[in-house]
């Protein structure tokens, strides 16, 4: 991406750890106690943020990195849980879109009439979709698809500040909103990038898949980290 800033962003510690580590001149700065570091993956400039667990981290990184850093590019990525029985660990989305999984109404129930989540309905922000960039999206399906050996997905990425664990309730949200993964941040990053017109991305890979028992494998962080800086080194392209 030449003469672009990019900004990558992860939620966790062993999300950013692996590109941070790879990362040329290298500068600190922090700044409402979120950490950001500056420097050089090969030509490009890039941002690292640690963006924190969570939509409201996730929202709030995302303002203040456009806000101080003023990024061309956003790439939100890390780990994620499958919502479909045939997506596995180590699989990679490509987040065409991405939804809000977690904003429901509800009907009024009296007291001691129990809870129904089955009843629910997605509210404005659930039924609400943010979209990546196409551009992004393709350059980066592209690249995967020829230097990755598990399979590629792009589609909607779902999130929300939650981890389903609940066969039924993960059947449940996959019919009402037919995304691929369950992260906790891509939504605050695509509704924020999509409101101030920055060209943005969100890339999961799956971590574990409740529908069929794949249990959390954090190191799959690495596995994706590992092919950003695979895809920096060998791949410098005009983004217009
Ligand atoms: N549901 C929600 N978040 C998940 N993550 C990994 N798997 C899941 C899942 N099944 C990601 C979130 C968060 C951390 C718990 O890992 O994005 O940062």
């Amino acid at each position: 991406m030449k003469d672009k800033t990019i900004l990558i962003q992860g939620a966790m510690d062993i999300e950013v750890e692996y590109l941070i580590r790879n990362l040329e001149k290298k500068e600190k700065h922090t700044i409402a106690g979120y950490e950001f570091y500056t420097g050089y993956m090969h030509t490009s400039k890039v941002i690292i943020s640690k963006t924190l667990v969570g939509i409201v981290n996730a929202t709030t990184t995302t303002t203040i990195a456009i806000l101080t850093f003023h990024p061309d590019i956003v790439i939100n990525q890390g780990i994620a849980g499958a919502h479909k029985s045939n997506i596995h660990i180590g699989d990679i989305i490509i987040g065409e879109k991405c939804c809000n999984i977690n904003a429901f109404s509800m009907p009024t129930k009296e007291e001691g009439h129990s809870s129904n989540p089955f009843e629910w309905e997605p509210n404005k922000r659930g039924e609400e979709i943010q979209n990546g960039n196409e551009t992004l999206i393709n350059i980066f399906k592209d690249f995967f698809e020829s230097n990755y050996e598990n399979t590629i997905y792009t589609g909607t990425l779902g999130s929300g500040d939650v981890f389903n664990r609940e066969y039924d309730r993960i059947m449940w949200l996959q019919n009402q909103f037919h995304h691929l993964s369950e992260d906790m941040e891509s939504i605050g990053t695509y509704s924020v990038c999509n409101q101030f017109e920055i060209p943005c991305v969100g890339i999961r890979i799956i971590s574990n898949n409740e529908l069929t028992n794949e249990k959390l494998d954090k190191e799959q962080a690495i596995n994706l980290q590992k092919l950003f800086i695979n895809f920096f080194k060998t791949k410098l392209f005009d983004f217009s």
